[in-house]
């Protein structure tokens, strides 16, 4: 098949992008009712179909979860919840390399609190780069650290068993841009295959390993102090610290938090973001956009930790 074969099939099958109601980035996806219908479902099931487009680039595991955890079998080489991903040595140019005058607080590499994001958001490792696979057999422990294209291409039917091969990443650009294994050869502005009426971008959703435009994270949070404009966190357990806002003494999905890793407790991607998404007004209604903790309206996110 040729890139402009599939470019019409795309364009005649395709059904209005965008409908979703309540969310505040466009989606097919609901966003109600646990992330199977969210991005972060990796089958994009919610999409009916049309999911199989990104068969070209990632294996359809047929389960949500799998991505990211697995019961057994775990990358136990790094501290994370069950971790069926590779997390790859990296380093990342961090936050404080910009160099403004304003930053206080030490900054360290991101810790294991962003790298879980990072495994995907970095754009350096495929999106299905899993350990264990669902069903017996399917398990290789060094994808703990580097990925395995022929490992991956073991799952049945996958890309790489079709004519396209490769596993998508995020990434915008690199030498393999024109292939369909990656992702924004779609989903890019640039990308060959991009139609704007059609496909989503994700282009502002490659974090990348240059961390200089990114809210800084590795970054420790400011003790209390005379003139320190920071509001401080109420509740700690274990290495996590957080704004207990219902005061039930657990750090829940909707409380901001700092990952001590390390570095003190710090800023990570999960002080902001749950990546299963956090209903806005309890079960059943809508998750706050963007897998945010809390809803920024009215910069509330911002407002829990900065005092301004
Ligand atoms: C896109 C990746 C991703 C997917 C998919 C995912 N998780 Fe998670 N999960 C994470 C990350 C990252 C953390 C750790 C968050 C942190 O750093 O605090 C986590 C933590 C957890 C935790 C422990 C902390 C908590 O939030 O309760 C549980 C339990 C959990 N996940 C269950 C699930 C289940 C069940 C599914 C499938 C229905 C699932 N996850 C799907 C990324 C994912
Ligand atoms: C298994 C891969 C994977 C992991 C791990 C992962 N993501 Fe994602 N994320 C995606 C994909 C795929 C999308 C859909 C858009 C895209 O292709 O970039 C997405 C979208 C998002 C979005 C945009 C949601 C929207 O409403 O449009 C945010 C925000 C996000 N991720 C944050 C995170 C954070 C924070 C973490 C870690 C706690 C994380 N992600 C972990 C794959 C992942
Ligand atoms: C051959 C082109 C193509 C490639 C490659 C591709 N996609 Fe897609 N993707 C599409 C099209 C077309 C849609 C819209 C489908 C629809 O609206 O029903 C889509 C939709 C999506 C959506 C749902 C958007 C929403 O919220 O409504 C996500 C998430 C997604 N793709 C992720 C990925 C990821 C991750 C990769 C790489 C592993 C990838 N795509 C590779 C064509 C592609
Ligand atoms: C201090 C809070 C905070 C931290 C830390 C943070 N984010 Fe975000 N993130 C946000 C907010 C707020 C938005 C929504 C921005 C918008 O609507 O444009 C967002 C949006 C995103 C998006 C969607 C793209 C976009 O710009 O809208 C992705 C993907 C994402 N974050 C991933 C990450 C990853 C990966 C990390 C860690 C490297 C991280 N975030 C750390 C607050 C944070
Ligand atoms: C989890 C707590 C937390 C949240 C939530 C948070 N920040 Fe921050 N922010 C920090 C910390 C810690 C620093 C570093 C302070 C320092 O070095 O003095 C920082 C630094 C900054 C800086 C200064 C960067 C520099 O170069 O000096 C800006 C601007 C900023 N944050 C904006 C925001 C915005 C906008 C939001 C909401 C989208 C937000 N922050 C949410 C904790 C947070």
């Amino acid at each position: 098949m040729k890139f402009g074969a599939i470019k019409s099939t795309v364009l005649i099958t395709l059904m209005v992008w965008g409908a979703a109601a309540f969310s505040e980035v466009p989606s097919k996806a609901s966003n109600v009712g646990g992330i199977a219908n969210t991005r972060h479902n990796l089958t994009q099931s919610y999409l009916g179909g049309n999911a199989g487009f990104m068969n070209l680039s990632r294996n359809d595991y047929g389960e949500v979860c799998v991505y990211c955890h697995t019961p057994h079998g775990a990358n136990s080489s790094v501290a994370l919840p069950l971790w069926n991903r590779t997390i790859k040595a990296t380093t990342y140019t961090t936050y404080d390399t910009l160099g403004t005058s304003t930053l206080t607080q030490p900054v360290a590499q991101p810790g294991r609190n962003s790298l879980s994001c990072l495994s995907c958001h970095d754009g350096t490792v495929a999106v299905d780069s899993v350990i264990n696979m669902p069903g017996s057999g399917k398990y290789q422990a060094s994808q703990a650290s580097s990925q395995s294209d022929s490992f991956l291409n073991a799952w049945p039917g996958g890309p790489g068993s079709s004519f396209y091969g490769g596993h998508g990443t995020l990434q915008v650009s690199n030498s393999a841009f024109n292939e369909y294994g990656q992702c924004q050869s779609c989903h890019s502005i640039n990308g060959p295959q991009f139609s704007s009426a059609t496909i989503p971008a994700f282009d502002v959703f490659y974090i990348s390993t240059d961390l200089t435009n990114d809210h800084p994270v590795g970054i420790r949070f400011p003790a209390a102090g005379p003139g320190v404009d920071f509001n401080q966190p109420n509740r700690i357990t274990g290495s996590v610290s957080f704004f207990d806002t219902d005061g039930n003494g657990r750090a829940d999905a909707k409380n901001i938090r700092l990952y001590d890793t390390g570095n003190g407790y710090s800023v990570e991607c999960a002080s902001c973001h749950d990546p299963h998404g956090v209903p806005s007004n309890g079960a059943g209604s809508v998750t706050n956009p963007t897998f945010m903790r809390v809803s920024n309206t009215g910069s509330a996110l911002c407002l829990t930790c900065h005092v301004k």
